[in-house]
């Protein structure tokens, strides 16, 4: 007991001594991870279930369709069109995705979050407003 209590105290001293501090994403864990669904064939758990990579094929880092405008016939007026490891199975575990949005004229996409995600949007046509709630808001400054 006694030696835990020494212990506990050097680790904490010397997390005190200590002025460096890193944290990272981990690493995948593997070059590629094809997703699959069926968990029967696969061999490593990463996300989703892995395929075994033995198996991969081109096709599983492949999407077409994103030439092809969505109905934004609906309430919001607009249509998401995501391409992500639902699409591409290959994008498991390489944390990158993405979509095309299609609006109608005053259509909308409504606020929602990304957590710990970055976006760039590429508008193709026409003007889109965009803009931010952060969680320090300083609205007593002008803006820049
Ligand atoms: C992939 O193929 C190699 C070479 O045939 C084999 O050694 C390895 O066990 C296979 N990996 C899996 C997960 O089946
Ligand atoms: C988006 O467009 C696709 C293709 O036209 C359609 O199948 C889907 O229902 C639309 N989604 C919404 C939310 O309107
Ligand atoms: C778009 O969606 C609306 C509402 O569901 C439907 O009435 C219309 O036929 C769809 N348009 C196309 C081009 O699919």
């Amino acid at each position: 007991m006694k030696n835990g209590v020494s212990l506990l105290v050097a680790v904490a001293l010397m997390a005190l001594a200590s002025s460096l501090a890193s944290a990272s994403d981990p690493s995948p864990l593997q070059d590629t991870c094809v997703a699959i669904d069926e968990p029967k064939n696969a061999v490593f758990v990463n996300g989703k279930f892995c395929k075994n990579p033995n198996l991969t094929v081109a096709e599983d880092f492949f999407y077409q369709g994103l030439n092809i405008p969505g109905n934004t016939t609906n309430r919001v007026g607009s249509n998401v069109t995501t391409v992500n490891v639902d699409a591409i199975p290959g994008l498991n575990t390489l944390g990158i995705s993405l979509v095309r949005i299609d609006y109608a004229p005053y259509g909308q996409n409504p606020p929602h979050t990304h957590p710990r995600a970055t976006e760039i949007l590429t508008v193709l046509e026409g003007t889109l407003l965009v803009g931010f709630v952060t969680s320090n808001p300083q609205t007593s400054k002008p803006p820049l």
